[in-house]
């Protein structure tokens, strides 16, 4: 039977390059969406999944991190003296529970797969989830949810995948297809960045993983790949062959909050779908035609 998913793992250590100067003092993963930081939306996002212990991996200039996911016993005292109880539950509601949460340092921004890497002692022999808070997913059923139920069939790897423009293949992973029921897509070959010529189809991964523990002896090797970094996909493309690896075409919809455009589109989605902000924002929208 397949194990159950209980470990997160969140790499927050990237330097954010593309929202400078955003990002010179705040980790790009504390830009708010509406009102609460992307990371909180990917933490909110496992713990919907069943995930019990989180993982950060951060890097220099990232504590705005560790904070928020902390109590601020000033900032409650003076809420709770003034009586803002909403205000006082927004500022409670993203702390963890002690003991289930853990951080380590990448030392230097070697890539995503060495920032999985980094993580191996805390997963250990387990399955394990890899959410990067910078690709949000609105979906009525969270989308590791989604994934953590075909791991539970399958016993193997999934990651998200969507189809992308095909002048777009060089901005992802991309993955070549053996069988396929239109939402399970059975992974045979794994490529990142591919130029659009070259690409095998353009089925593209997202940032959210279900991976076994295999996947550290794989990045072991430290190899380098495309954009001298050590990447995640190269790693992945390695264990294929071996247990079931598919790409799940997740309900839901992704805004790239790692590029500008996407991260103004997810912060008006986000507010549209709230009662309290929907209806000025619209208004506000109308004046922009
Ligand atoms: P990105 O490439 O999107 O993030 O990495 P980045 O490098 O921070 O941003 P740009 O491209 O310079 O603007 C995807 C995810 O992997 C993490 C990032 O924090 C982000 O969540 N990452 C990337 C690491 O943790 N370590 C790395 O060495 C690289």
């Amino acid at each position: 039977m397949a194990n159950r998913i209980r470990k997160a793992v969140f790499p927050v250590a990237g330097l954010g390059t593309r929202f400078l100067p955003a990002t010179k003092a705040v980790p790009k993963e504390m830009l708010p969406v509406v009102d609460r930081p992307l990371i909180q939306y990917a933490v909110e996002e496992a713990l919907a999944a069943g995930i019990e212990d989180i993982i950060f991996v951060t890097g220099r200039g990232k504590s705005a991190i560790e904070d928020h996911f902390d109590h601020a016993i000033e900032l409650e005292g003076v809420l709770s003296g003034r009586g803002k109880e909403a205000e006082l539950a927004a500022a409670r509601g993203p702390v963890l529970s002690a003991g289930r949460i853990a951080y380590t340092r990448q030392q230097e921004a070697l890539g995503l797969g060495h920032a999985v890497w980094c993580a191996r002692e805390f997963v250990g022999d387990e399955p394990f989830a890899v959410l990067l808070a910078d690709d949000l997913v609105m979906a009525e059923t969270p989308c590791l949810k989604q994934m953590v139920d075909v791991h539970e069939r399958t016993g193997g790897n999934v990651v998200a995948v969507m189809d992308v423009p095909r002048e777009h293949t060089n901005r992802y992973g991309i993955l070549d297809v053996g069988a396929d029921d239109g939402k399970l897509a059975e992974i045979t070959g794994l490529v990142e960045k591919p130029d659009p010529k070259d690409a095998p189809s353009t089925l593209s991964i997202i940032g959210r993983y279900i991976l076994l523990p295999r996947i550290f002896s794989e990045l072991d090797r430290h190899e380098k790949g495309a954009g001298g970094e050590i990447q995640l996909t190269d790693a992945m493309a390695r264990m294929i062959g071996g247990a079931p690896f598919d790409g799940l075409r997740f309900e839901g919809r992704r805004f790239d909050c790692g590029d500008k455009v996407g991260f103004l589109e997810a912060n008006i989605a986000f507010a549209l779908a709230r009662d309290d902000l929907a209806d000025s924002v619209r208004k506000i929208l109308r004046e922009y035609h």
